[in-house]
């Protein structure tokens, strides 16, 4: 029988483990779960007899890879993949695919949630600012990006973005301004939401240099990766600038230096939770699903991300 394993640290609500497993049996297969698992050698049990498994930010590292021995394919419930080893996966022709889009919405929702709650004190009950009529600069202009770009016009915002990748009139026919560099949308924008993936190129590159540029009461929102930004250089202008703010989903591995100095301008959720709705985990599980079948029955290779 053919296996699916959900192996999610984090795991998916209830509704959407139904829509996957009625996906899964739909096609003949058998699903397997390991949800909230706490130590690495329960992953490289559970991964033992999978032919497919389905993963959120769980670690896909060449020892989990290695230790499915009947892997044909790796689904990433969500956009990022910078958490499995491509390049042990395909060395063992294991196809890796992520789901692009299907969380988008959710994790949107988050970063002006956090521009609210930031703007309004935190809710303290004192008179804070709004939104509407602010700058915001939307970097790297993806699915998460151009949700950002609709709702924040919703709220009034004038709305920059910057993506090398994305043509100008992509972005200029959504009614956002397109800046040709980077440094214009720091510089233009007093809230910059970051959107851009965890890799070689980005790792630590929203620097000193880059933050200094941002307008007075500048804030920093990350529903990204923690990875890309170089955090000494982060504390730096702290210390330095007592109007810049720093919202993430993704809090720096040296938060305490934070929230012991700077406790007033800096918000991070627990847990990573930009795409914890119920809605995202329907979408993004039953899309991995439907493609491990896809792939398993057709060779439908539509979504690969190690090619
Ligand atoms: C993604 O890359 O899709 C988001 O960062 C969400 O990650 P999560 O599935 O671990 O919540």
């Amino acid at each position: 029988m053919t296996n699916v394993l959900i192996a999610t640290d984090k795991p998916f609500a209830p509704v959407a483990v139904k829509g996957i497993r009625e996906v899964v049996e739909e096609a003949g297969f058998e699903l397997g779960l390991l949800e909230g698992y706490t130590s690495k050698e329960e992953l490289l049990n559970g991964v033992k007899d999978a032919d497919a498994m389905i993963i959120r930010s769980d670690k896909a590292d060449k020892d989990v890879i290695d230790a499915g021995q009947n892997l044909k394919i790796i689904v990433r419930a969500g956009a990022g993949y910078d958490n499995v080893d491509l390049q042990a996966a395909t060395n063992k022709g294991i196809v890796v695919m992520n789901t692009p889009g299907q969380n988008s919405n959710a994790v949107a929702e988050l970063a002006l949630g956090m521009m609210t709650y930031y703007a309004r004190g935190f809710f303290n009950g004192k008179s804070g600012t709004e939104l509407m009529g602010k700058t915001l600069g939307i970097h790297a202009y993806g699915w998460v990006g151009k949700n950002v770009a609709r709702i924040a016009k919703g709220f009034g915002m004038n709305v920059y973005a910057f993506d090398p990748f994305i043509p100008k009139e992509e972005i200029e026919k959504d009614d956002v301004k397109w800046v040709a560099t980077v440094e214009e949308l720091y510089k233009a924008c007093q809230y910059i939401s970051l959107h851009i993936p965890a890799n070689a190129q980005t790792k630590g590159s929203i620097n000193h240099a880059l933050l200094s540029l941002m307008p007075k009461k500048g804030v920093l929102v990350n529903t990204a990766r923690a990875e890309v930004i170089d955090e000494a250089d982060l504390l730096k202008i702290f210390a330095e600038r007592d109007d810049i703010a720093y919202l993430s989903d993704v809090a720096p591995s040296n938060l305490a230096d934070f929230q012991e100095n700077y406790s007033s301008r800096i918000f991070c959720t627990p847990k990573k939770m930009g795409a914890q709705t119920s809605e995202a985990n329907v979408n993004a599980g039953i899309a991995a699903a439907k493609q491990i079948v896809a792939f398993l029955r057709n060779g439908d290779k539509t979504f690969q991300v190690n090619k």
